[in-house]
């Protein structure tokens, strides 16, 4: 068990690196927690009019997770590699740093996804894209392709993965709780339409 519990510390380190409130303040524009959703990913990032901060982040937050997953997978065998994904979402989500209060881990969790098995990470990709694209909002893409991760996974026929897969998803889903609340009341922002 050690190499399980090493691997859960390692994913939620880099998984704490909230890496769109780093590189916003580095580039002056303040505290993200106080801009927009007050959320501190891509999305987000992408509100303060920046959109190379945005990619940046969503760049650099999609590789934490997979940076866990990989380098946990090559020590310790997949296994391992699974839970440091879900120790890199974790700390994504309940950074220290941050007092607990992190971000909604869509980036990371396509990190994890695409490292875990790459065709999985990209249908995820697909999906977010497909819908984000007709409805111009980046939480409906979320949580689509989180919905349909674990059933390409199962359909692909790696229960295990799927498992990982329906875990994330679920977690995701319960992140978007405020964007769920707003995409039902009709108020939840479309990308490039500001707040
Ligand atoms: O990645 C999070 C996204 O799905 C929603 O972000 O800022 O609109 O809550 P936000």
């Amino acid at each position: 068990t050690l190499p399980l519990v090493l691997a859960l510390a390692l994913g939620y380190a880099l998984g704490s690196i909230p890496w769109g409130l780093v590189l916003t303040a580095a580039a002056g524009l303040g505290d993200i927690r106080r801009i927009g959703s007050g959320n501190i990913g891509a999305t987000n990032v992408l509100r303060t009019g920046r959109k190379g901060l945005a990619a940046a982040t969503l760049a650099l937050d999609a590789l934490k997770g997979a940076a866990a997953v990989w380098v946990a997978w090559r020590l310790w065998g997949r296994d391992a590699g699974l839970l440091a994904g879900a120790g890199a979402m974790l700390g994504h989500a309940f950074p220290v740093w941050l007092r607990f209060r992190g971000g909604k881990g869509v980036a990371t969790a396509f990190g994890v996804l695409l490292t875990a098995a790459w065709w999985l990470g990209l249908a995820a990709a697909a999906v977010w894209l497909a819908v984000a694209f007709v409805t111009r909002i980046s939480s409906a893409g979320a949580l689509a392709a989180a919905a349909a991760a674990p059933a390409v996974a199962l359909a692909f026929g790696d229960a295990r993965l799927a498992l990982m897969a329906l875990a994330l998803a679920l977690f995701v889903t319960y992140r978007h709780a405020a964007n769920i609340r707003r995409l039902l009341d009709g108020t939840e922002p479309r990308i490039g339409k500001g707040a």
